[in-house]
């Protein structure tokens, strides 16, 4: 077995700072319950209003060099949420691919939904599978929703798939390296996110992209989800291209020259 292929080398490729094109940002859209609270409303509205936010960031991300955008839509944690909280979260998917597919399938925008597909409703899947298929020729730009997704799961999942290959013969133990274990991650063959955003004020990653987070960039933004728009998406991209990354050591211009 192969070990490493041409598109595996791709989907490691970095994007440099400064480099003002193609890049992948992933987003934990967080404070959505607190954004409601200082309102006085129900949890719910921050998070309708959060489906507010994810359309302008949406619209907004081509503009500042962006083709990949994936966010955090439900955790595999999620589920602990009170249920009315779980069914408004359900409600919500299902609500924006009914009245946004049609519109992100005409502008170039190809859709993927990564994370577990058991335990997720047949409407929700009969959509995801609908969005999926539909905008399965689009390149303009990538919209990923992680929804009933989990780092750690979607890890275990990736072993699952190699030692299921081991057990069919198909592999031998000795044939994994991390280009072959990531092609089992919900996530390939795409590129890993040059940038992670989190908003609300929170700094850590919950169990987002675990494996995928390696070597990227990490903003922290005080601003609620439902807030969120532009000039904030500006700032974090302007916050990314002021980094140096150096990816253990190398300076940037050194990896993207040897590949
Ligand atoms: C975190 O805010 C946000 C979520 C758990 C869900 C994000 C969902 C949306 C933006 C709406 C719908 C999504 C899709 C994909 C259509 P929180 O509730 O944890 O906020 P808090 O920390 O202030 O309580």
């Amino acid at each position: 077995m192969s070990r490493s292929t041409g598109a595996s080398q791709r989907a490691l490729r970095p994007v440099a700072p400064g480099d003002r094109g193609r890049l992948h940002v992933a987003i934990i859209m967080d404070g959505n319950g607190r954004w409601a609270k200082r309102r006085g409303l129900p949890r719910a509205f921050g998070h309708r209003e959060g489906v507010a936010a994810l359309r302008r960031t949406v619209e907004a991300a081509p503009d500042f060099g962006i083709e990949r955008l994936t966010v955090f839509g439900f955790s595999t944690e999620n589920w602990r949420r009170p249920p009315p909280e779980v069914s408004e979260l359900m409600s919500l998917m299902k609500a924006y691919f009914h009245s946004d597919l049609g519109r992100l399938a005409r502008g170039g925008v190809r859709i993927r939904i990564l994370g577990r597909r058991e335990g997720l409703e047949p409407e929700i899947l009969k959509i995801v599978e609908e969005a999926e298929r539909r905008t399965a020729s689009n390149d303009r730009f990538h919209l990923q929703v992680a929804f009933n997704y989990g780092g750690r799961a979607d890890i275990v999942d990736a072993a699952r798939a190699f030692a299921q290959q081991v057990a069919d013969g198909r592999a031998a133990p000795d044939d994994l390296d991390e280009a072959l274990f990531e092609r089992g991650l919900s996530t390939a063959p795409a590129s890993a996110p040059d940038l992670i955003i989190r908003t609300s004020g929170e700094r850590r990653l919950s169990n987002f992209l675990l494996w995928e987070c390696a070597y990227s960039e990490l903003v922290f933004q005080d601003v609620l989800w439902p807030d969120y728009g532009p000039e904030a998406l500006k700032a974090a991209v302007a916050d990314f291209h002021g980094r140096e990354r150096r990816f253990g050591g190398a300076v940037v211009d050194d990896v993207l020259a040897t590949g």
